[in-house]
């Protein structure tokens, strides 16, 4: 059932149909169940891109994507976006290796002026917000004409603060999710769908990780 998402004007977030659909075979040892299938996410893009397109056109549009998990993602929308557009990234490491998140390293720095531009901040996931703060307040302070946040998922059930995005592919539960770009550990990216990490993989390898506990949330 499609649901409204928080910014309504340019969002129209949907919630994951099917879940828990068993995954492909290749994953099923790692993956408990396919939250957002390969079909739903190319629907879901091509719409967020033809939004995207209406309000940003006439712009002077810089797409900034924070590495690495919006690669799928990002290469997805842009190649469905026809307007001018620059491209960069920023690197930022936020999770440990585990399901918690970490102090916020930036590990590769904006190299475009973005001074009066129109900028669209890309991340894969909006959790408990902290990353996308930070990042977009250093953002703001080099003078962008516009900022908006464009987020594959969302998980507010997770927020730990104001901050919205204006554009949101999936809202979903509190699960911790990988494929489709994210991780665990820097693995799962490359899953072609959105899966549910099966809570035997962070309790096997990660100790640290404080919400074992509260599985399978997380
Ligand atoms: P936040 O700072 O808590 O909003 O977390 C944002 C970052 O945490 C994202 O860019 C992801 O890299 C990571 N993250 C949060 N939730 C998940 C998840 O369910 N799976 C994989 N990575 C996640
Ligand atoms: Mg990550």
């Amino acid at each position: 059932m499609l649901k409204r998402g928080i910014r309504q004007k340019t969002s129209r977030a949907t919630r994951p149909r099917r879940a828990g659909k068993t995954p492909p075979a290749p994953w099923r040892k790692e993956i408990q169940s396919v939250l957002i299938s390969r079909r739903q996410i190319a629907r879901r893009v091509r719409a967020l891109a033809s939004q995207i397109e209406k309000d940003f056109s006439g712009a002077d549009l810089v797409i900034v994507a924070l590495l690495n998990g919006t690669v799928f993602f990002l290469a997805d929308l842009l190649r469905q976006i026809s307007l001018p557009l620059r491209l960069d990234f920023i690197g930022v490491s936020s999770y440990g290796g585990g399901t918690e998140p970490s102090n916020l390293v930036f590990t590769k720095e904006l190299r475009l002026d973005v001074r009066g531009r129109d900028v669209l901040l890309v991340d894969d996931i909006l959790d408990t917000g902290g990353t996308l703060s930070r990042v977009s307040a250093r953002l703001r302070e080099l003078g962008p004409r516009r900022l908006k946040i464009c987020v594959f998922l969302d998980k507010p059930s997770r927020r730990d603060g104001q901050i919205q995005a204006d554009y949101v592919g999936f809202t979903i539960e509190n699960h911790f999710v990988v494929g489709y770009g994210l991780d665990y550990a820097e693995r799962h990216r490359n899953l072609p769908f959105v899966g549910v990490l099966h809570p035997r993989v962070y309790t096997r390898r990660n100790v640290t990780c404080e919400r074992k506990a509260s599985a399978p949330g997380h």
